[in-house]
């Protein structure tokens, strides 16, 4: 059949890794201790790089590596296959080959819906479009995809990417993988009362604060046995040293340290339900002694987790946390809000987002994050250089409609009049190192009348840019300028 005949004409020549095997090594699922068998490698440049990287990698191809055996690994990738095969049966067989041959974990690459917009001269063909090159191109919807994987490996995938999913052998690989990739709050805590004791023995002080910083808790009676020996031998016993780093630490209310990880851990444990809520056994042994210290008994901290999560798909419950944020611009029907402040968020409107990240896995280049507070969608928005720019462009934009379980994008990169952000201090957090320098800006451009008006016509470059030409004014950098006649552009992101 053409179809099947052509179907090696799909593969290209990237010059680098595919992004889910990029993926799969920034999420520390491939190491160098980790096999790597990739199933369909086409030319084989994953193999390449992998290999230049010093990762022991091996591969298969039906066309251009037919003759290689096909081999167990820690992990297979399984990169835009999937998508190239016109028989459903041959699909479902050729996932479970590549499931047969993972030891720990599966990595799945498919092309979306999104993309198809990109196939011009496509005609449908089966449940796809067959190409004018003569190949076959089956585009899925994410959760589609999931549904898919989830039915014929028998396992909940992991969404870590629009069409990258990863599935473990194990649960508690998961389970641990889930907990790792979830973002955690950084303390920076200052030490500000000089201590005889603290001086003598700061690695290990400093050590245990971060710990505590970390986890709201001091380490179990099993864990950190190296740090917990250093204490002991130092001050006599962890408590002990707890009570010298309290007393250097006046300025850090350590009881809402503790509070806050609280939350974040029954934020995660209502994130984990929805791949299916493990078992206390199942959890890593870290979360199991967090919930210990934090919560108390496992049904409490489920109980707690299951009443955040339904209250995230609540949306009078949602649109109230986000009246109250002390993170994002509010604005009549959403919450928008920089990445970067997304943990400052309250616990439900974190659900909220997870459930969307739980679907659409990470995306690549989105910093702003748009929270729809009268209806389950949230959007990843795409702002090239959002720090160096003082009024970035939107380049794209991925929506998430957590209830349909359906991910769409829209590409403003061809376009002459892409919406531009102004006002950046109120998306991020009071931590932010620029917000002063963002707020700066924005009372200045109050000061000459920039953001007054009709402020529809300044939402897109070309009213924006209109609007600094009216006025006589350009930007350089994060400073508004008069221009000088003819001399400056007045494209606002010098
Ligand atoms: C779009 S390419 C992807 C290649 C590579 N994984 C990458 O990401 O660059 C699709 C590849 O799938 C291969 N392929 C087609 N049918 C296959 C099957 N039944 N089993 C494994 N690979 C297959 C094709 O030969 C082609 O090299």
């Amino acid at each position: 059949m053409a179809a099947t005949e052509q179907r090696h004409r799909t593969a290209i020549v990237r010059g680098a890794l595919s992004r889910p095997v990029r993926l799969a090594i920034d999420l520390g699922l491939v190491d160098v201790d980790a096999t790597v068998f990739d199933y369909g490698c086409g030319y084989g440049e994953d193999l390449h790089e992998l290999t230049k990287a010093g990762i022991s990698a091996a591969g298969w191809d039906p066309h251009f590596r037919p003759d290689s055996p096909k081999k167990s690994a820690d992990v297979v990738n399984l990169g835009y296959v999937i998508n190239v095969i016109p028989d459903a049966a041959e699909r479902h067989r050729v996932v479970l080959d590549a499931w047969r041959l993972s030891e720990r974990a599966l990595v799945v690459a498919a092309r979306l819906d999104s993309e198809r917009r990109s196939l011009s001269n496509g005609r449908p063909h089966g449940d796809g479009f067959m190409t004018a090159h003569g190949t076959f191109q089956k585009f899925f919807g994410q959760g589609e995809l999931r549904g898919w994987l989830d039915a014929v490996l028998e396992v909940e995938t992991i969404a870590v990417a629009p069409g990258i999913f990863v599935a473990f052998k194990a649960e508690e690989d998961a389970n641990e993988f889930l907990l790792r990739t979830h973002r955690r709050r950084r303390l920076a805590v200052r030490v500000s009362r000089s201590d005889r004791i603290y001086d003598e023995h700061r690695t290990a002080l400093d050590a245990l604060i971060a710990f505590f910083g970390e986890r709201g808790r001091l380490p179990a009676k099993t864990e950190q046995l190296e740090l917990q020996r250093q204490l002991a031998d130092a001050v006599g016993s962890v408590r002990r040293a707890w009570r010298v780093a309290v007393a250097v630490t006046p300025d850090v209310d350590w009881d809402a340290v503790a509070a806050e990880r609280r939350q974040d851990l029954l934020v995660e444990l209502a994130l984990l339900k929805l791949n299916r809520r493990p078992t206390f056994t199942k959890l890593p042994e870290t979360t199991r002694h967090d919930v210990r210290g934090l919560v108390g008994p496992y049904k409490q901290a489920t109980a707690d987790a299951d009443e955040l999560l339904y209250s995230a798909g609540n949306t009078a419950l949602v649109s109230e946390a986000a009246d109250q944020s002390p993170v994002g611009k509010r604005l009549p029907t959403s919450l928008y809000v920089h990445e970067s402040a997304l943990q400052d968020l309250p616990p439900v409107l974190r659900v909220y987002e997870g459930c969307a990240r739980w679907l659409v896995g990470e995306v690549d280049g989105a910093n702003l994050i748009k929270l729809a507070t009268d209806k389950p969608k949230v959007s990843y928005l795409e702002y090239p250089d959002f720090d160096r720019l003082p009024h970035p462009v939107l380049r794209r934009t991925t929506f998430v409609r957590v209830g349909a379980l359906d991910v769409d994008q829209r590409d403003y990169s061809d376009s002459d009049n892409p919406p531009v952000l102004h006002r950046k201090e109120t998306f991020v957090g009071p931590d932010h190192p620029l917000k002063s320098k963002f707020e700066r800006l924005t009372v200045q451009e109050e000061r000459f009348g920039l953001l007054g008006g009709d402020t529809r016509t300044i939402g897109n470059l070309r009213g924006w840019q209109e609007r600094l030409q009216e006025m006589g004014l350009t930007l350089h950098g994060h400073r508004v300028v008069r221009r000088r006649s003819g001399a400056d552009s007045p494209t606002g992101s010098v």
